[in-house]
């Protein structure tokens, strides 16, 4: 009796410590947005963050925010989702990796002239020549996306009377500028599996 409350006490141990360490980490990230700009890392009360390297393309840098900013725990590596999430109603975290389908980006072509365009950084409602005519229904479909991302949203309950999914999609943007998140979802374009 005595040794399996002392197991229990363990295991919550260490589940109160994975729950800290990943509340840390962004309170970190949190800290480091509000310290000077995002070039001066010399201001910076955190010595061993990590500095920004350089890209080669808006597609590159997306995927290293993807990556830094913990964006696999909850939707799977590379956006492959699959990640259980109890009593959520659409049963996993959602994939992100067919988000190009989602915007009504059709074609490899297609996705490189929306990706040129957010490397640009054109807004959408100022682009001259759409690269095609459905183009109205791609940026309703980003600025949706961009809003998830910036605001986060509560996962709905598959069964009311249960406890509701413990998991929702955080709020970004005290973490990300309006910038960053244009490159994750120019990364999250590219990961369409046009070849399936
Ligand atoms: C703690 C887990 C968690 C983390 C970390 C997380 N998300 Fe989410 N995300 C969710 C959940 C849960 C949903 C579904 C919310 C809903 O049903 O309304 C979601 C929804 C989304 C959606 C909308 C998808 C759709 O099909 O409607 C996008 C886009 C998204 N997340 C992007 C991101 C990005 C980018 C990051 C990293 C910067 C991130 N998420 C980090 C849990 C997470």
């Amino acid at each position: 009796m005595k040794d399996n409350r002392s197991k229990k006490t363990i295991i919550a141990i260490i589940a109160m410590s994975a729950i800290l360490t990943a509340l840390l980490w962004r309170f970190v990230l949190v800290a480091e947005a509000f310290t000077g700009d995002a070039g001066d890392t010399s201001a910076s009360p955190v010595p061993d963050a990590p500095l920004e390297p350089t890209f080669d393309s808006v597609v590159e840098r997306g995927k290293w925010l993807f990556e830094r900013n913990g964006c696999f725990a909850c939707h799977g590596e590379a956006g492959i989702g699959g990640v259980a999430l109890p009593n959520y109603a659409a049963g996993t975290v959602p994939d992100l990796n067919y988000i190009a389908e989602r915007m009504t980006i059709y074609s490899p072509e297609d996705a490189k002239a929306v990706i040129d365009i957010i490397e640009s950084r054109t807004p959408f409602d100022k682009v001259q020549d759409p690269p095609y005519p459905r183009f109205a229904v791609t940026k309703a479909q980003y600025d949706s996306i961009r809003q998830v991302i910036s605001n986060g949203s509560q996962a709905g309950s598959a069964d009311p009377s249960k406890p509701p999914p413990p998991i929702n999609m955080p709020a970004w943007k005290l973490i990300l500028s309006d910038e960053d998140i244009d490159a994750i979802i120019s990364y999250l374009i590219s990961l369409y599996p046009w070849d399936e």
